[in-house]
């Protein structure tokens, strides 16, 4: 084993020692109110936010890269024909999986102790490979995206969810403070530490994020954020330039609108016009930065140069069956002149990524069924433009995603 070899096997030994002695997120024994909100509608936003051209389908396989202590198990809950195989590196989360896995007798579940970067000793590959926050704490991350994209099938989809630089930076100013001190995850450090961050001053970065994230504050929150061995951040080239490395390509934005400049507030700067004429790469690069608080990316990628399933540019559009998105909803209050709603979408952070409607644009929503074409939902030629238009923005919104498939 080469010097540099072995510093990346010590890290890995450091990364895996923490998550059995701090499984995160912390064990649950109960998904009933978990299962209760994946319904149909939900999984059929989430199939077509992650294929858009295939024809929706729930008996696909998926690989749960670094699964911790229940995403696995999620997943075969929340699709119970597909085939879901969880690994991790932490043995205390592999039994919190198992224990779920046998109250909830999730035979379509296997579990397995592997690090990612060996996924290909599994043998098989994998129409979805899930892996979210585990890449940013592996010694070698490229390795580790490799390890994935290779056991990703020709149409699979990847989604990848990575710490971001500019959101945490308060949090890493914590982590070096920690480390200067020598903090170490026991029980004592960690209260002390909970005490002490009560002390921060009220205008340091992490104080924010204190405030938006109670759960930093618990023990096991505050463990994997301030006392991590290893975590890295990508900003968005950094994150393309990972994917690109993997030959993976960039899919879309788990929640697309905060990185579009045509959403929100930089939609009415000076700076639009500029913005709009950027490449798409760049356009959400300069949105991260303007956005200035993003503390992870979550994006979907597949394998190779498949074109953009989604596009506006021509006339494919008019076959698209648009699909609600069920965190997408309809505010009445405190309306802007003209509107007769403002669409929202819930799990946006961002207050400003709202779209008013007029009563014409209302009646287009209402006819959304999950079944109907844009050209259905449209009727005579006079309105196709409108509604063009008015899909892509609920598109860009987050409202909606499109079944492309035509199937
Ligand atoms: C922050 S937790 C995320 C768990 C899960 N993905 C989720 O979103 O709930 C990180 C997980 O990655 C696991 N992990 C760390 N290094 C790993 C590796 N090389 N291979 C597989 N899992 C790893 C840890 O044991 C831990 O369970």
């Amino acid at each position: 084993m080469t010097d540099s070899e072995a510093a990346l096997a010590a890290v890995a030994a450091k990364v895996g020692a923490f998550y059995e002695a701090h499984p995160y997120p912390p064990a649950v024994d109960d998904l009933d109110g978990y299962a209760r909100k994946w319904d149909e509608g939900r999984r059929r936003a989430d199939f077509h936010l992650l294929w858009p051209d295939q024809p929706y389908r729930d008996d696909f396989s998926v690989l749960a890269a670094g699964c911790g202590t229940s995403q696995a198990a999620k997943i075969a809950l929340r699709w119970p024909r597909a085939r879901v195989t969880g690994i991790d590196v932490s043995a205390s989360s592999l039994a919190a999986s198992e224990a779920l896995k046998r109250r909830y007798q999730l035979d379509n579940l296997q579990l397995h102790a592997l690090p990612l970067e060996r996924a290909g000793e599994l043998g098989q590959s994998f129409d979805h490979v899930v892996c979210t926050g585990v890449l940013h704490h592996l010694p070698d991350p490229d390795a580790g995206l490799r390890a994935l994209a290779a056991v990703l099938e020709a149409a699979g989809a990847l989604q990848l969810m990575v710490y971001a630089p500019y959101g945490r930076a308060g949090i890493y100013l914590i982590q070096d403070y920690c480390r200067r001190l020598g903090l170490e995850p026991t029980a004592a450090d960690v209260l002390d530490l909970i005490v002490s961050l009560k002390a921060l001053p009220p205008d340091h970065p992490l104080v924010p994020m204190l405030r938006k994230s109670p759960d930093l504050l618990t023990r096991e929150g505050l463990a994997d954020a301030l006392l991590n061995p290893q975590d890295r951040a990508y900003s968005v080239p950094q994150l393309q330039g990972a994917l690109a490395a993997a030959d993976l390509a960039f899919g879309r934005w788990q929640r697309q609108a905060p990185y579009l400049p045509q959403c929100g507030a930089p939609a009415s700067t000076p700076h639009a016009p500029r913005l709009a004429r950027l490449p798409a790469h760049e356009q959400y690069a300069a949105m991260e930065l303007f956005r200035g608080t993003m503390a992870r990316h979550t994006v979907v990628a597949w394998r190779g140069d498949r074109p953009a399933a989604v596009d506006f540019g021509g006339q494919a559009w008019r076959e698209y069956v648009p699909v609600r998105i069920p965190d997408a909803i309809a505010v009445r209050d405190n309306l802007p002149p003209g509107a007769v709603a403002v669409l929202i979408n819930r799990t946006h952070t961002y207050t400003d990524l709202y779209l008013p409607i007029d009563a014409d644009q209302e009646r287009l929503l209402a006819a959304v069924d999950g079944r109907r074409t844009i050209a259905e939902i449209a009727g005579g030629s006079g309105q196709a433009d409108a509604a063009r238009d008015f899909f892509e923005q609920l598109w860009n919104y987050d409202q909606v995603v499109f079944d492309t498939s035509g199937g």
